[in-house]
Protein backbone atom coordinates (compact mmCIF):
# COMPACT_ATOMS: atom_id res chain seq x y z
CA UNK A 1 0.00 0.00 0.00
CA UNK A 2 3.10 2.43 0.67
CA UNK A 3 4.92 1.69 -2.38
CA UNK A 4 2.81 4.32 -4.41
CA UNK A 5 2.33 3.60 -8.37
CA UNK A 6 4.18 6.69 -10.35
CA UNK A 7 2.58 9.40 -11.12
CA UNK A 8 -0.02 8.36 -8.90
CA UNK A 9 -1.36 10.58 -6.52
CA UNK A 10 -2.35 9.53 -2.87
CA UNK A 11 -4.23 12.09 -0.91
CA UNK A 12 -4.11 10.10 3.08
CA UNK A 13 -5.86 13.50 4.26
CA UNK A 14 -9.48 12.26 2.39
CA UNK A 15 -9.54 15.82 2.13
CA UNK A 16 -9.93 16.08 -1.90
CA UNK A 17 -6.78 18.11 -2.92
CA UNK A 18 -7.80 20.47 -5.70
CA UNK A 19 -8.42 23.69 -5.02
CA UNK A 20 -8.98 25.80 -7.88
CA UNK A 21 -10.06 29.27 -5.90
CA UNK A 22 -8.55 31.96 -7.01
CA UNK A 23 -5.65 33.37 -4.82
CA UNK A 24 -5.44 30.00 -3.10
CA UNK A 25 -1.58 28.43 -2.65
CA UNK A 26 -0.28 25.36 -3.56
CA UNK A 27 2.95 24.37 -1.75
CA UNK A 28 5.45 22.07 -4.14
CA UNK A 29 8.10 20.52 -0.96
CA UNK A 30 10.26 18.07 -2.83
CA UNK A 31 11.94 15.87 -0.34
CA UNK A 32 14.91 13.23 -0.39
CA UNK A 33 15.03 11.49 3.10
CA UNK A 34 13.49 14.24 5.11
CA UNK A 35 11.60 12.53 7.83
CA UNK A 36 12.89 13.73 10.79
CA UNK A 37 11.56 17.70 9.44
CA UNK A 38 7.84 16.92 7.65
CA UNK A 39 6.72 17.60 11.41
CA UNK A 40 8.18 20.84 12.05
CA UNK A 41 7.58 22.00 8.63
CA UNK A 42 3.92 20.88 8.68
CA UNK A 43 3.64 22.57 12.28
CA UNK A 44 4.93 26.32 10.42
CA UNK A 45 2.80 26.13 7.85
CA UNK A 46 -0.36 25.27 9.41
CA UNK A 47 0.97 28.41 12.04
CA UNK A 48 1.50 30.95 9.08
CA UNK A 49 -0.52 29.99 6.21
CA UNK A 50 -4.24 29.19 6.49
CA UNK A 51 -5.12 31.88 8.29
CA UNK A 52 -3.91 34.46 5.78
CA UNK A 53 -4.26 31.81 2.72
CA UNK A 54 -6.14 29.11 1.53
CA UNK A 55 -3.71 26.28 0.91
CA UNK A 56 -2.82 22.50 0.23
CA UNK A 57 0.32 20.79 0.26
CA UNK A 58 2.52 18.44 -2.50
CA UNK A 59 5.18 16.47 -0.99
CA UNK A 60 7.04 15.18 -4.17
CA UNK A 61 9.37 12.55 -2.83
CA UNK A 62 11.93 10.26 -4.01
CA UNK A 63 12.88 9.44 -0.25
CA UNK A 64 14.50 5.38 0.01
CA UNK A 65 13.51 5.79 4.28
CA UNK A 66 10.16 6.56 5.72
CA UNK A 67 9.54 10.07 4.71
CA UNK A 68 6.18 8.79 2.86
CA UNK A 69 4.73 7.10 6.04
CA UNK A 70 5.80 10.35 8.00
CA UNK A 71 3.82 12.10 6.17
CA UNK A 72 0.98 10.74 5.69
CA UNK A 73 0.54 10.25 9.13
CA UNK A 74 1.58 13.91 10.08
CA UNK A 75 -1.24 14.55 7.41
CA UNK A 76 -4.33 13.46 9.41
CA UNK A 77 -3.51 16.16 11.83
CA UNK A 78 -3.27 18.92 9.47
CA UNK A 79 -6.11 21.40 8.61
CA UNK A 80 -5.37 21.77 4.89
CA UNK A 81 -4.94 19.09 2.46
CA UNK A 82 -1.83 17.03 1.95
CA UNK A 83 -0.90 14.90 -0.49
CA UNK A 84 2.33 12.86 -1.48
CA UNK A 85 3.60 11.87 -4.97
CA UNK A 86 6.14 9.27 -4.72
CA UNK A 87 8.09 8.76 -7.57
CA UNK A 88 9.14 5.30 -8.52
CA UNK A 89 11.49 6.35 -11.14
CA UNK A 90 13.27 9.98 -9.73
CA UNK A 91 14.25 11.64 -13.07
CA UNK A 92 15.84 14.71 -12.97
CA UNK A 93 16.92 15.06 -8.89
CA UNK A 94 15.53 17.95 -7.18
CA UNK A 95 14.15 20.16 -10.69
CA UNK A 96 12.26 16.68 -12.09
CA UNK A 97 10.74 16.31 -8.41
CA UNK A 98 9.26 19.88 -8.55
CA UNK A 99 8.04 19.66 -12.34
CA UNK A 100 6.14 16.78 -11.38
CA UNK A 101 4.74 19.06 -8.44
CA UNK A 102 3.95 21.59 -10.78
CA UNK A 103 1.68 19.69 -13.06
CA UNK A 104 -0.55 18.04 -10.06
CA UNK A 105 -0.92 21.44 -8.37
CA UNK A 106 -4.39 22.72 -9.18
CA UNK A 107 -4.18 26.34 -7.38
CA UNK A 108 -4.22 29.67 -9.20
CA UNK A 109 -0.70 30.38 -7.53
CA UNK A 110 2.67 28.08 -6.63
CA UNK A 111 4.92 28.60 -4.06
CA UNK A 112 8.29 26.06 -4.09
CA UNK A 113 9.86 25.16 -1.27
CA UNK A 114 12.62 22.85 0.50
CA UNK A 115 11.42 20.32 2.86
CA UNK A 116 14.50 21.16 5.68
CA UNK A 117 12.46 24.05 6.99
CA UNK A 118 15.10 26.31 5.29
CA UNK A 119 12.72 28.54 3.73
CA UNK A 120 10.13 30.35 6.65
CA UNK A 121 6.49 29.09 5.23
CA UNK A 122 5.81 32.78 7.04
CA UNK A 123 6.62 34.28 3.86
CA UNK A 124 4.29 32.63 1.55
CA UNK A 125 1.48 34.66 1.71
CA UNK A 126 3.60 37.55 1.17
CA UNK A 127 5.22 35.85 -1.95
CA UNK A 128 1.80 36.01 -3.19
CA UNK A 129 0.70 39.16 -2.32
CA UNK A 130 3.25 40.89 -4.25
CA UNK A 131 2.52 38.52 -7.19
CA UNK A 132 -1.01 39.92 -6.83
CA UNK A 133 -0.07 43.55 -6.46
CA UNK A 134 2.80 44.15 -8.71
CA UNK A 135 0.73 41.24 -11.86
CA UNK A 136 4.26 39.48 -11.37
CA UNK A 137 4.28 36.00 -12.70
CA UNK A 138 7.09 35.19 -10.74
CA UNK A 139 8.31 35.87 -6.98
CA UNK A 140 11.63 35.15 -5.81
CA UNK A 141 12.40 35.14 -2.63
CA UNK A 142 15.88 36.77 -2.35
CA UNK A 143 18.55 36.22 0.04
CA UNK A 144 20.67 39.00 -1.90
CA UNK A 145 18.16 41.90 -1.39
CA UNK A 146 18.36 44.51 1.02
CA UNK A 147 16.21 42.79 4.29
CA UNK A 148 17.34 39.13 3.01
CA UNK A 149 20.80 37.09 4.59
CA UNK A 150 22.12 33.72 4.01
CA UNK A 151 22.62 32.63 7.52
CA UNK A 152 22.17 29.27 7.25
CA UNK A 153 24.79 28.63 4.76
CA UNK A 154 27.17 26.86 6.94
CA UNK A 155 30.90 27.96 6.01
CA UNK A 156 32.78 30.43 4.15
CA UNK A 157 33.31 27.29 1.19
CA UNK A 158 29.67 27.25 0.92
CA UNK A 159 29.32 31.03 0.90
CA UNK A 160 32.43 31.60 -1.38
CA UNK A 161 30.58 28.56 -4.07
CA UNK A 162 27.37 29.91 -3.83
CA UNK A 163 28.56 33.75 -4.77
CA UNK A 164 30.87 32.15 -7.56
CA UNK A 165 27.78 30.25 -8.96
CA UNK A 166 25.11 33.29 -9.02
CA UNK A 167 28.09 35.27 -10.29
CA UNK A 168 28.84 33.00 -13.11
CA UNK A 169 25.10 32.21 -13.78
CA UNK A 170 24.22 36.06 -13.57
CA UNK A 171 26.48 36.69 -16.78
CA UNK A 172 25.52 33.69 -18.58
CA UNK A 173 22.26 34.71 -18.18
CA UNK A 174 21.93 38.82 -18.11
CA UNK A 175 18.85 38.99 -20.22
CA UNK A 176 16.74 36.24 -18.56
CA UNK A 177 17.90 36.65 -15.34
CA UNK A 178 16.98 40.87 -14.82
CA UNK A 179 15.60 41.73 -12.10
CA UNK A 180 16.51 38.44 -10.03
CA UNK A 181 19.49 39.00 -7.35
CA UNK A 182 19.16 35.09 -6.52
CA UNK A 183 18.60 32.66 -9.37
CA UNK A 184 19.68 30.16 -6.89
CA UNK A 185 17.00 30.29 -4.73
CA UNK A 186 14.83 27.03 -4.31
CA UNK A 187 11.83 29.17 -3.04
CA UNK A 188 9.62 31.62 -5.02
CA UNK A 189 5.97 31.46 -5.68
CA UNK A 190 4.44 31.30 -9.30
CA UNK A 191 1.28 31.88 -11.32
CA UNK A 192 0.18 28.73 -12.59
CA UNK A 193 -1.32 30.08 -15.90
CA UNK A 194 2.71 31.10 -16.76
CA UNK A 195 4.04 27.98 -16.32
CA UNK A 196 4.95 25.16 -19.43
CA UNK A 197 5.79 22.52 -18.14
CA UNK A 198 6.70 20.33 -21.75
CA UNK A 199 9.02 22.57 -22.47
CA UNK A 200 11.28 22.76 -19.22
CA UNK A 201 14.28 19.85 -18.61
CA UNK A 202 15.10 20.32 -15.38
CA UNK A 203 17.94 18.92 -14.45
CA UNK A 204 18.74 18.96 -10.63
CA UNK A 205 19.00 21.70 -7.97
CA UNK A 206 18.39 24.98 -9.60
CA UNK A 207 15.04 24.33 -10.86
CA UNK A 208 14.09 28.34 -10.66
CA UNK A 209 16.73 29.16 -13.24
CA UNK A 210 15.06 27.02 -15.49
CA UNK A 211 11.87 28.73 -14.74
CA UNK A 212 13.40 32.13 -15.14
CA UNK A 213 15.27 31.09 -18.43
CA UNK A 214 13.37 28.85 -20.58
CA UNK A 215 10.10 29.95 -18.90
CA UNK A 216 10.60 33.85 -19.68
CA UNK A 217 8.32 35.51 -17.62
CA UNK A 218 7.20 38.88 -18.41
CA UNK A 219 7.16 40.51 -15.25
CA UNK A 220 9.15 39.02 -11.95
CA UNK A 221 9.34 39.98 -8.39
CA UNK A 222 11.60 39.56 -5.39
CA UNK A 223 11.18 39.38 -1.59
CA UNK A 224 14.23 39.53 1.11
CA UNK A 225 14.50 36.71 3.24
CA UNK A 226 16.67 35.02 5.29
CA UNK A 227 17.53 31.28 4.80
CA UNK A 228 17.31 29.67 8.06
CA UNK A 229 19.20 26.64 9.46
CA UNK A 230 18.31 23.42 8.55
CA UNK A 231 16.02 21.58 11.21
CA UNK A 232 17.08 18.14 11.39
CA UNK A 233 19.62 15.89 8.33
CA UNK A 234 21.72 17.32 6.06
CA UNK A 235 22.07 18.58 3.20
CA UNK A 236 21.65 16.43 0.10
CA UNK A 237 23.74 18.49 -2.18
CA UNK A 238 27.69 17.54 -3.26
CA UNK A 239 30.42 17.68 -5.60
CA UNK A 240 27.64 15.38 -8.14
CA UNK A 241 25.36 18.21 -7.72
CA UNK A 242 28.05 20.55 -8.32
CA UNK A 243 28.55 18.75 -11.66
CA UNK A 244 25.06 18.41 -12.74
CA UNK A 245 24.98 22.23 -12.46
CA UNK A 246 27.72 22.79 -14.58
CA UNK A 247 26.01 20.47 -17.50
CA UNK A 248 22.90 22.46 -16.99
CA UNK A 249 23.98 26.13 -17.58
CA UNK A 250 25.10 24.68 -20.63
CA UNK A 251 22.03 22.76 -21.93
CA UNK A 252 20.56 26.50 -20.98
CA UNK A 253 23.25 28.47 -22.58
CA UNK A 254 23.28 26.37 -25.85
CA UNK A 255 18.95 25.77 -26.45
CA UNK A 256 19.30 28.00 -29.75
CA UNK A 257 21.37 26.60 -33.18
CA UNK A 258 23.41 29.81 -32.78
CA UNK A 259 24.32 29.16 -29.45
CA UNK A 260 25.08 25.47 -30.26
CA UNK A 261 27.33 26.45 -33.72
CA UNK A 262 29.71 28.68 -30.97
CA UNK A 263 29.66 26.07 -28.14
CA UNK A 264 30.59 23.51 -31.21
CA UNK A 265 33.43 25.88 -32.27
CA UNK A 266 35.18 26.60 -29.30
CA UNK A 267 35.01 22.63 -28.44
CA UNK A 268 36.39 21.75 -32.18
CA UNK A 269 39.49 24.72 -31.13
CA UNK A 270 40.30 22.88 -27.45
CA UNK A 271 40.28 19.42 -30.10
CA UNK A 272 44.08 20.91 -31.50
CA UNK A 273 45.78 20.34 -27.88
CA UNK A 274 45.21 16.42 -27.93
CA UNK A 275 46.04 16.98 -31.57
CA UNK A 276 49.19 18.46 -31.12
CA UNK A 277 50.24 16.49 -27.85
CA UNK A 278 49.55 13.40 -30.32
CA UNK A 279 51.51 14.67 -32.85
CA UNK A 280 54.22 15.44 -30.67
CA UNK A 281 54.38 11.71 -28.61
CA UNK A 282 54.33 9.84 -32.34
CA UNK A 283 56.82 11.82 -33.40
CA UNK A 284 59.20 11.51 -30.44
CA UNK A 285 58.26 7.86 -30.54
CA UNK A 286 60.12 7.93 -34.33
CA UNK A 287 56.83 8.25 -36.33
CA UNK A 288 57.00 9.71 -39.57
CA UNK A 289 54.86 12.89 -39.49
CA UNK A 290 52.49 11.81 -42.40
CA UNK A 291 51.13 8.47 -40.40
CA UNK A 292 51.37 10.35 -37.09
CA UNK A 293 49.44 13.83 -38.20
CA UNK A 294 46.69 11.25 -39.47
CA UNK A 295 46.60 9.41 -36.43
CA UNK A 296 46.87 12.75 -34.02
CA UNK A 297 44.18 13.92 -35.87
CA UNK A 298 42.09 10.98 -34.75
CA UNK A 299 42.67 12.12 -31.66
CA UNK A 300 41.90 15.47 -31.94
CA UNK A 301 38.39 13.66 -33.25
CA UNK A 302 37.74 11.53 -30.44
CA UNK A 303 38.30 14.19 -28.07
CA UNK A 304 35.56 16.65 -29.61
CA UNK A 305 33.05 13.58 -30.34
CA UNK A 306 33.42 12.85 -26.40
CA UNK A 307 32.73 16.56 -25.40
CA UNK A 308 29.83 16.94 -28.01
CA UNK A 309 28.49 14.43 -26.55
CA UNK A 310 28.41 15.06 -23.03
CA UNK A 311 27.98 19.14 -23.43
CA UNK A 312 26.01 20.07 -26.38
CA UNK A 313 23.86 16.84 -27.44
CA UNK A 314 23.17 15.24 -24.16
CA UNK A 315 19.91 15.41 -24.71
CA UNK A 316 19.60 15.15 -28.30
CA UNK A 317 20.97 11.78 -28.99
CA UNK A 318 18.34 10.18 -30.15
CA UNK A 319 17.89 6.30 -30.92
CA UNK A 320 21.56 5.29 -32.87
CA UNK A 321 23.54 3.35 -30.94
CA UNK A 322 27.30 5.34 -29.67
CA UNK A 323 28.86 3.56 -32.20
CA UNK A 324 26.99 4.90 -34.98
CA UNK A 325 27.04 8.30 -34.24
CA UNK A 326 30.55 8.19 -33.65
CA UNK A 327 31.35 6.58 -36.98
CA UNK A 328 28.70 9.55 -38.37
CA UNK A 329 31.22 12.03 -36.73
CA UNK A 330 34.30 10.43 -37.55
CA UNK A 331 32.84 10.38 -41.33
CA UNK A 332 32.33 14.36 -41.02
CA UNK A 333 35.53 14.95 -39.26
CA UNK A 334 37.87 13.25 -41.96
CA UNK A 335 35.48 14.84 -44.82
CA UNK A 336 36.04 18.22 -43.59
CA UNK A 337 39.93 17.71 -43.82
CA UNK A 338 39.79 15.82 -47.21
CA UNK A 339 37.29 18.92 -48.50
CA UNK A 340 38.99 21.82 -47.81
CA UNK A 341 41.84 21.38 -49.99
CA UNK A 342 40.05 20.94 -53.14
CA UNK A 343 37.75 23.87 -51.63
CA UNK A 344 41.09 26.09 -51.55
CA UNK A 345 41.98 25.46 -54.65
CA UNK A 346 38.51 26.34 -56.09
CA UNK A 347 38.62 29.36 -54.18
CA UNK A 348 41.86 30.26 -55.55
CA UNK A 349 41.65 29.39 -59.17
CA UNK A 350 38.05 30.18 -60.20
CA UNK A 351 37.19 33.22 -58.02
CA UNK A 352 40.80 34.98 -57.90
CA UNK A 353 41.09 34.70 -53.91
CA UNK A 354 44.87 35.20 -52.27
CA UNK A 355 45.41 31.63 -49.95
CA UNK A 356 45.33 33.35 -46.91
CA UNK A 357 41.68 34.35 -47.73
CA UNK A 358 40.69 31.37 -49.36
CA UNK A 359 42.16 29.07 -46.92
CA UNK A 360 40.15 31.50 -43.91
CA UNK A 361 36.83 31.07 -46.09
CA UNK A 362 37.17 27.34 -46.39
CA UNK A 363 37.98 26.82 -42.91
CA UNK A 364 34.42 28.73 -42.21
CA UNK A 365 32.38 26.70 -45.18
CA UNK A 366 33.54 23.50 -44.03
CA UNK A 367 33.22 24.18 -40.70
CA UNK A 368 29.45 25.49 -41.15
CA UNK A 369 29.34 22.46 -42.78
CA UNK A 370 30.32 19.85 -40.44
CA UNK A 371 28.43 21.72 -37.89
CA UNK A 372 24.73 21.15 -39.89
CA UNK A 373 26.03 17.54 -40.58
CA UNK A 374 26.35 16.61 -36.72
CA UNK A 375 22.99 18.59 -36.01
CA UNK A 376 21.17 16.74 -38.91
CA UNK A 377 23.02 13.40 -39.62
CA UNK A 378 24.31 12.51 -35.76
CA UNK A 379 21.71 13.98 -33.33
CA UNK A 380 18.04 14.62 -33.44
CA UNK A 381 17.36 17.80 -35.48
N1 LIG B 1 12.21 14.77 -4.51
C1 LIG B 1 13.50 15.09 -4.34
N2 LIG B 1 14.45 14.47 -5.13
N3 LIG B 1 13.85 16.01 -3.42
C2 LIG B 1 15.15 16.30 -3.28
C3 LIG B 1 16.16 15.71 -4.04
C4 LIG B 1 15.78 14.73 -5.01
O1 LIG B 1 16.61 14.15 -5.73
N4 LIG B 1 17.36 16.22 -3.64
C5 LIG B 1 17.08 17.10 -2.66
N5 LIG B 1 15.75 17.14 -2.42
C6 LIG B 1 15.01 17.97 -1.45
C7 LIG B 1 15.54 17.88 -0.04
O2 LIG B 1 14.95 16.79 0.66
C8 LIG B 1 15.09 19.23 0.52
O3 LIG B 1 13.75 19.21 0.92
C9 LIG B 1 15.24 20.16 -0.68
O4 LIG B 1 15.16 19.32 -1.83
C10 LIG B 1 16.55 20.93 -0.66
O5 LIG B 1 17.61 20.01 -0.56
P1 LIG B 1 18.90 20.32 0.34
O6 LIG B 1 19.84 19.20 0.15
O7 LIG B 1 18.50 20.71 1.70
O8 LIG B 1 19.45 21.58 -0.45
P2 LIG B 1 20.43 22.71 0.07
O9 LIG B 1 19.99 23.24 1.38
O10 LIG B 1 21.83 22.23 -0.06
O11 LIG B 1 20.18 23.81 -1.07
C11 LIG B 1 19.07 24.66 -0.99
O12 LIG B 1 19.52 25.97 -0.96
C12 LIG B 1 20.25 26.37 -2.10
C13 LIG B 1 20.72 27.77 -1.92
O13 LIG B 1 21.83 27.79 -1.13
C14 LIG B 1 18.16 24.47 -2.22
O14 LIG B 1 16.99 25.26 -2.06
C15 LIG B 1 18.84 24.89 -3.48
O15 LIG B 1 17.91 24.86 -4.59
C16 LIG B 1 19.36 26.29 -3.31
O16 LIG B 1 20.10 26.66 -4.46
MN1 LIG C 1 18.55 22.52 2.69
Amino acid sequence: EHAAVPGELTDPAGSGGALAEPGAVTLVVPTFNESANIRELLRQIAESVPSRLPCEVVFVDDSTDDTPDVIREAARHCPFPVTVLHRAEPVGGLGGAVVEGLRAATSEWIVVMDGDCQHPPSLVPELVATGERTGAGLVVASRYIEGGSRAGLAGGYRVAVSRAATWLTKSLFPRGLRGISDPMSGFFAIRRADITADTLKPLGYKILLELAVRGRPDRVGEVPFVFQDRFAGHSKSGAREGLRFLRHLIGLRTASPAARLIGFGLIGASGFLPNLLGLWALTRAGLHYVPAEIAANQLGVAWNLVLIEHLLFRDRRGHRRWWDRACRFALLANADLVLRIPLIALLVHRFGMGALGATALALAITFVLRFVGTEALVYLP
